[in-house]
């Protein structure tokens, strides 16, 4: 394996301002459907993410939701989910939970998702259209500044957006200062360095190997999650909650998800020279042989769910 050392890339968003309804915030609203899904992310937007957006995430977010969804939704009830009327999901990518969310707390509440995705956020919307909900919106805007009012919102919440970011810090503040009084942050994240398989495989080795010169490339931290208390303090909240866990699997679906993922990432691996379109060829045939074998488990990403209520 051979790895570059090459800096990661800057993102931006749109600029939106707040109107006076309350009831969105944006000068580019993403109404269902306003948005081709196909079209290429403008100029200087999400080019430090290395993952796809738009209908081409669609899959591997699912996936992702099947493996890590049960312990997310788990979460968040038990954190009020169901009594909160202003919810935020920042990073909210297709809008899986933020939908979930709008779902749960019911017609009363409004829920935003932000994303500075166009592609991701037209998939979003055209999925909330879908489901006919009015009590749910989505805009493109930087983490940073979400352009969503701040001391207004019952429940932010983020999950696997901040192991993209180079500089977490900002956006823990912002998502902070969205709350009121009262409200509740919770952020879920990865400590990729735990992915493992027993017995060993080398396979599983080089995986982590990519992933942390990826990493350096780029100036983001997939173990992020085994940090987010101490960021979270940095960020100014005080004494948050922590729950970890680790799915594990033998078989099935679920075990082909570092290969999806890997292909999805694939082209921006061979672009920065971290590893040749073969070695990445022969790596995925091998988590794809794994995936088969049923005498080899899977231990998939830990997770760090951190939440803390603003007093
Ligand atoms: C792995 S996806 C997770 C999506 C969603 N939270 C979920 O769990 O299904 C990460 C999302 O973060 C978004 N993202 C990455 N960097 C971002 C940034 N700087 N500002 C806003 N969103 C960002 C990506 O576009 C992507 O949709």
């Amino acid at each position: 394996m051979y790895i570059d050392t090459r800096c990661g890339r800057s993102q931006r968003g749109i600029l939106s301002t707040p109107n006076r309804t309350g009831r969105s915030y944006l000068q580019k609203p993403f109404h269902a459907g306003s948005a081709n899904p196909e079209a290429d992310e403008p100029d200087g937007q999400n080019k430090g993410y290395v993952l796809a957006t738009g209908r081409s995430a669609v899959d591997r977010l699912r996936l992702l939701d099947q493996i890590f969804g049960p312990a997310s939704r788990q979460l968040l009830t038990r954190v009020g989910l169901s009594s909160a009327r202003r919810i935020a999901e920042i990073g909210c990518g297709t809008g899986i939970m933020t939908m979930w969310m709008a779902e749960q707390a019911g017609a009363e509440s409004s829920v935003w998702g932000v994303d500075n995705s166009e592609q991701q956020l037209a998939v979003a919307s055209a999925g909330a259209k879908a489901t006919g909900r009015q009590n749910l919106s989505f805009h493109a805007a930087p983490t940073e500044d979400t352009r969503l009012p701040h001391g207004s919102f019952d429940l932010v919440y983020s999950r696997f957006l901040l192991c993209h970011l180079t500089n977490p810090v900002p956006a823990l503040e912002e998502m902070w200062s969205l709350l009121r009084t009262g409200g509740t942050l919770v952020c879920e994240d990865f400590e990729m360095s735990a992915v493992t398989t027993c017995p060993p495989t080398s396979a599983y080795q080089q995986l982590i190997e990519i992933s942390r010169a990826v990493d350096r490339q780029r100036g983001v931290d997939s173990d992020i999650g085994a940090k987010l208390h101490t960021l979270l303090a940095e960020a100014g909240c005080r004494e948050p909650e922590v729950a970890v866990y680790q799915p594990a699997f033998l078989r099935g679906e679920p075990k082909g998800f570092w290969k999806v993922t890997l292909r999805e990432a694939q082209p921006a691996i061979i672009e920065s020279g971290i590893a040749s379109a073969a070695q990445m060829d022969s790596l995925c045939n091998e988590l794809e042989r794994i995936a088969a074998d049923d005498s080899v488990l899977l231990l998939i990403a830990r997770v760090y769910q951190v939440w803390c209520r603003k007093s």
